[in-house]
């Protein structure tokens, strides 16, 4: 039986990376896709989520969850990473869907008709997840499990030196959705920068024939050339694919149970999250942190899962 999830993000390079292998794995059942502002405007990402899938057209479409940037609060965007259109500049058309329902609303709506069956993984900033708990004070009744990908152990941050970037976009959800009773898996920066992709990826990627293969070599290419200029390193992380392995593969992942909270007032550290591990912690744990992984099962499950992909976007 294909495990239900309802996947948030903010496309984003690796967040389309993670979609490329959701929306193609058996395994899975992407009963709704949700977009949030945080490496591109909330419009933006609720264009994004909608083109990656119609170019894709994978076996099974999920529902659309939109945001508008009227709504959005975020205070950092990643165009830099991204580029302009936060998928590399390709400049993908869209068909406006008609009926566009909010994220928060999809995601309650999406857990209500499957009570316990529905596993969320957040790829972006927490902000729907805390308007989903204010939709729905309950939901954590609901839902099976939250996948977070963002945050870190140490305090080393990537948008500022103490915050992760999902974090700092929007830290007052984050903390709301930190502090809920939701059963929370949390896939720090120190576990997916553990993992580096060299430009041999892109030799790696499913052939240009497949649909999927020719959506990540035009889009991909982009993020090499952006960690080059930007942080001067000949390689990529893939952050969001690290964080999809962990909801397939939990057993690559080496987790702690810990308190975990999220600063959301400090001026050099607004976005931190921060983990009681002393012997005699204040709070009782709120969350799984990974605090390592298996990099050789985790690249082969990218890899594999990609592959895979390709076979099925590849035009009989
Ligand atoms: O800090 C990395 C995270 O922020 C990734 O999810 C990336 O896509 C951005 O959302
Ligand atoms: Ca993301």
């Amino acid at each position: 039986m294909a495990r239900k999830v309802i996947i948030d993000c903010d496309p984003g390079i690796d967040d389309a990376v993670a979609l490329c292998m959701a929306l193609f794995d058996s395994r899975l059942d992407v009963v709704a896709l949700t977009a949030t502002s945080g490496n591109v405007s909330a419009n933006q990402a609720s264009r994004n989520i909608q083109a990656v899938t119609e170019r894709l057209d994978p076996p099974r479409w999920p529902r659309f969850g939109v945001v508008q940037d009227s709504d959005s609060l975020s205070s950092a965007t990643a165009l830099h990473i991204h580029g302009d259109d936060g998928l590399g500049n390709i400049r993908l058309e869209t068909s406006e869907l008609h009926r566009q329902h909010p994220s928060d609303k999809v995601i309650v709506d999406t857990v209500h008709n499957a009570p316990g069956d529905v596993s969320i993984i957040a790829l972006g900033p927490l902000t729907n997840i805390a308007a989903a708990l204010k939709r729905e004070p309950e939901l954590a009744h609901f839902v099976d499990r939250l996948i977070i990908g963002g945050g870190s152990i140490h305090g080393i941050g990537n948008i500022t030196p103490t915050a992760e970037f999902n974090m700092y976009c929007d830290a007052e959800s984050a903390r709301v959705v930190f502090q809920s009773s939701l059963a929370k898996t949390l896939v720090p920066l120190e576990v997916t920068e553990d993992l580096m992709f060299d430009i041999s990826l892109l030799n790696d990627l499913p052939p240009e024939a497949s649909r999927v293969g020719a959506f990540l070599r035009e889009t991909v290419p982009f993020l090499f050339r952006s960690y080059r200029q930007n942080f001067g390193v000949e390689g990529i992380h893939l952050h969001d694919a690290v964080t999809l392995v962990a909801a397939l593969h939990p057993e690559f992942f080496e987790t702690k149970d810990m308190p975990g909270d999220v600063e959301t007032r400090g001026e050099l550290t607004k976005g931190m999250t921060v983990f009681d591990r002393r012997s005699r912690p204040e709070n009782r744990s709120n969350m799984e942190v990974a605090v390592s992984l298996n990099k050789t099962a985790v690249l082969d499950a990218i890899m594999q899962c990609l592959r895979f992909a390709g076979q099925e976007s590849t035009n009989a």
